[in-house]
């Protein structure tokens, strides 16, 4: 059984193809982690869980999901970080995390995909980058898939003891500081369909005269503003200035390449 995460589709691209090659069944966590629900997932093959990389850990709301969530049947885990270049310490905590659980962890792969934090201070890739990224991701995709499916452990990059001493008190100061919500605002290309309520992991956004309102609890997963089917949604000026992600507006590229 795969289990995902993903605010703009890279995470979900990986999961679903994994699903495709091992003939998996594929779950997306968004609806259950929305309402806190933690009743059990049963699988008889190992879990699979893919997971998008937040300031080089896993998003924080998924992991408390996953820490709290039954698993039963199989006792392995196989874990699947992707981020836009590096992945920090997440494949160390997911190992912790699973362990805990009483799993077997079986190793960490990690892909680089396109950047989807368009509001950060990084330059934007471009549109060639990203498709190379795709374009790499398949034969990494591949490769995982073949390793599950021989039983094999993934091969997992060694996260050195710097990594953890910078990564672990950096990312509670920068949450607490940076995942500021009063930039976001939605201009009259909104048509209040809800689809940014709907995609909040955090039930951070509520809809008031049909146009959206955002709390203060805000992980930037960003996918308010990659899912809003008008583009309405802006960030301050840098959104406007520097555009939105989402996986699905490279679908024909995949189709193209196939
Ligand atoms: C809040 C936030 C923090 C991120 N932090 C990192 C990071 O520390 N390192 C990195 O390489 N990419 C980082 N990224 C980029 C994402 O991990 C990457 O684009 C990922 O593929 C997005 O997956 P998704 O499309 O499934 O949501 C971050 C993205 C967001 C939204």
């Amino acid at each position: 059984m795969i289990l995902y995460y993903s605010a703009t589709g890279n995470t979900k691209f990986i999961a679903t193809e994994l699903a495709k090659k091992l003939d998996d069944q594929c779950i997306d966590l968004l609806g259950r982690i929305k309402k806190n629900d933690y009743s059990e997932l049963h699988s008889d093959n190992p879990f699979i869980v893919c997971a998008p990389v937040y300031i080089c850990e896993m998003p924080r709301f998924m992991s408390d999901y996953l820490k709290n969530v039954e698993l039963t049947g199989n006792k392995a885990v196989y874990f699947i970080a992707n981020s836009a270049g590096y992945a920090g310490i997440t494949g160390w905590l997911a190992k912790k995390l699973f362990k805990k659980k009483g799993m077997e962890f079986m190793g960490c792969s990690e892909l680089i995909m396109p950047r989807n934090y368009y509001i950060s201070h990084y330059p934007q890739l471009t549109e060639e980058e990203i498709k190379n990224r795709i374009f790499k991701s398949f034969d990494k995709i591949d490769d995982i898939a073949n390793s599950i499916q021989n039983c094999e452990h993934l091969k997992s990059r060694h996260v050195f003891l710097f990594e953890k001493l910078i990564t672990l008190p950096f990312n509670p100061i920068w949450s607490k500081h940076k995942l500021k919500t009063e930039d976001f605002f939605a201009t009259d290309k909104c048509i209040g369909c809800g689809k940014c309520e709907t995609v909040c992991p955090l039930n951070n956004i509520t809809l008031k005269e049909d146009k959206p309102t955002w709390g203060t609890t805000c992980a930037h997963c960003m996918g308010c503003i990659g899912n809003c089917p008008t583009s309405a949604i802006e960030y301050g000026e840098i959104t406007r200035e520097k555009g939105k992600y989402n996986f699905e507006e490279y679908r024909h590229f995949l189709n193209e390449i196939r």
